[in-house]
């Protein structure tokens, strides 16, 4: 009954701020079970994964071609959401407000990209973010024609180095069921996964 309340408070607020809808996310069989029976559509589910910094950092190779990991800067933001836009579907595509979200979503962050040649073409990036002694990452692509050459992994190392520095325990990642290739990138790099992911639901007002 407590939840019937919670949902119909942010129905209301979500119909009050002009949404027809808005997503949830559920994190135990519980809350699965009480959003199925309030009509909550599950459109995605994701897995979540640890990386301890007890363990050592992995060892990575520097670049070979002519790139450079370094912060990102305000003029970056669209070249950024042109990559972003090519790696994920639409549903999980970032625009400029999500990623400024991304950015503050922690109260320290990490938000670096990966740039090729003289024009610094903006190839890849990565968000981390750092809060009660533990790091996140947030969002990591890299351009569908620069991958497999270890340029995710060179990423992932520097802020797992980052979060190391803060003197995080641990890092976590979500990452949807589907996503096989990201999957096996963290379990290589010493991710680990929970035994409970996390359902995202959707409600839409019919
Ligand atoms: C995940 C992603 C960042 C990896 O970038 P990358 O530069 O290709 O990664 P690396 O070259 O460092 O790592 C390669 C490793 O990833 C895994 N991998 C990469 N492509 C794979 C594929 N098609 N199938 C299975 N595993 C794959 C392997 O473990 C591989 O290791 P190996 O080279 O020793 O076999 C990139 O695929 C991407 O941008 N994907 C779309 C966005 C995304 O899914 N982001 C993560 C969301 S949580």
């Amino acid at each position: 009954m407590k939840e019937r309340v919670w949902i119909d408070r942010a129905r209301l607020a979500a119909a009050g701020k002009g949404y027809k809808g808005f997503l949830v996310q559920a994190t135990s069989a519980n809350q699965r079970d009480t959003l199925e029976g309030y009509g909550f559509r599950m459109v995605d589910q994701l897995f979540v994964l640890f990386r301890s910094l007890a363990r050592p950092l992995p060892d990575v190779d520097r670049p070979l071609w002519d790139l450079r990991l370094r912060r990102a800067r305000e003029v970056d933001v669209s070249s950024v959401i042109e990559v972003d836009n090519r790696c994920f579907d639409t549903f999980w595509m970032m625009n400029t407000s999500a990623l400024t979200e991304a950015t503050m979503a922690t109260p320290r962050s990490r938000f670096r990209v990966l740039t090729a040649g003289d024009q610094e073409q903006v190839i890849g990036y990565a968000i981390f973010g750092l809060g009660a002694g533990e790091g996140y990452l947030q969002r990591i692509a890299v351009d569908p024609e620069w991958r497999g050459r270890g340029l995710g992994t060179l990423m992932i190392a520097d802020g797992l180095r980052w979060a190391k520095r803060w003197r995080a325990r641990r890092v976590g990642v979500n990452t949807q069921q589907s996503n096989r290739s990201a999957l096996q990138l963290y379990i290589k790099l010493g991710f680990e996964l929970e035994p409970e992911g996390i359902a995202i639901y959707s409600w839409e007002d019919r």
